[in-house]
């Protein structure tokens, strides 16, 4: 049987009827498509092993080594995702795009649950394209013409983490003299794969409108976070054993909820490298 695509509900596709263990190559070509359409794409039970997700991510491009995530003690080029038990803080509880801060910034992560809690720990994400589509005519036709700045140096480097948060995050996220990355992009792009406009901030690396005033900058990006935020434009994806999730940086935002306390959350992330945007 062939794979199926059943769009979800504001945002993202689940996909059906593919072993992704044992990918065909036209399946990766419908999939690449089904990323630029849909933003993200939801897999259930599949059991895939560390070699065969990385694998699948060669597949879509070169693996991005994250610099500030802990990769796992076997493989470097997977990323983890944890949240221990006695831990606070989770990673990306704040609506974000992953590596806006890079110049050529990441095509888009693909997230494998390896422990769960027994309630919680969703990720929700949100389209950009709707987003960009939803907006006032006369809004579109001025963000087209402004680009912003990201940052990893806020979010990643020494002034992140307060005391409490170093020793939180101590062993899952460092290398905060790395954070140096800073980068202009359209605040709204062209999608690389479909060619659909979509919104190109985020509240977590955006640092700021490069063409307006600091107050008007302010304003701007604080009127775009709550659009982008509508629950139309959004799909909470419960996490199962056996799940994987593949989205596309450059349509869609996500945030990792941090509803679980006393329990651990373990999740394995390949980043794929993207290209500049326009
Ligand atoms: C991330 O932001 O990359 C992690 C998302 C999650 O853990 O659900």
């Amino acid at each position: 049987m062939s794979l199926t695509i059943e769009a979800a509900n504001g945002v993202g596709a689940y996909i059906s009827n593919v072993d992704l263990q044992s990918i065909q190559p036209e399946d990766i070509a419908r999939l690449r498509n089904a990323l630029g359409e849909y933003g993200v794409l939801f897999f259930r039970e599949q059991s895939l092993t560390p070699e065969a997700h990385i694998e699948f991510a060669r597949a879509f491009g070169n693996i991005n080594i994250n610099r500030f995530f802990k990769p796992t003690d076997t493989h470097p080029e997977i990323a983890e995702v944890r949240k221990e038990a006695h831990q606070a803080n989770n990673i990306g509880e704040q609506w974000h795009t992953d590596h806006s801060y890079d110049q050529e910034p990441a095509l888009g992560s693909i997230l494998v649950a390896r422990e769960l809690p027994s309630t919680g720990g969703d990720t929700v994400f949100s389209s950009m394209f709707a987003a960009y589509d939803g907006l006032p005519a006369n809004v579109k036709t001025r963000i087209d013409r402004l680009t912003a700045t990201h940052s990893s140096r806020h979010a990643f480097g020494p002034e992140a983490y307060s005391d409490d948060d170093k020793d939180d995050f101590s062993g899952r996220l460092g290398n905060t003299t790395k954070a140096t990355q800073d980068a202009v992009h359209p605040v709204a792009i062209v999608h690389p794969i479909s060619g659909k406009r979509a919104i190109y901030v985020n509240p977590d690396f955006t640092v700021r409108v490069n063409e307006l005033s600091e107050g008007d900058s302010r304003s701007l990006l604080d009127y775009l976070y709550e659009h982008c935020q509508h629950e139309q434009f959004t799909h909470r994806f419960q996490w199962q054993s056996g799940s994987v999730a593949f989205w596309d940086n450059r349509a869609t935002w996500h945030k990792a909820l941090n509803d679980y306390p006393g329990q651990a959350r373990l999740m394995h992330r390949i980043t794929v490298e993207g290209e500049r945007l326009h």
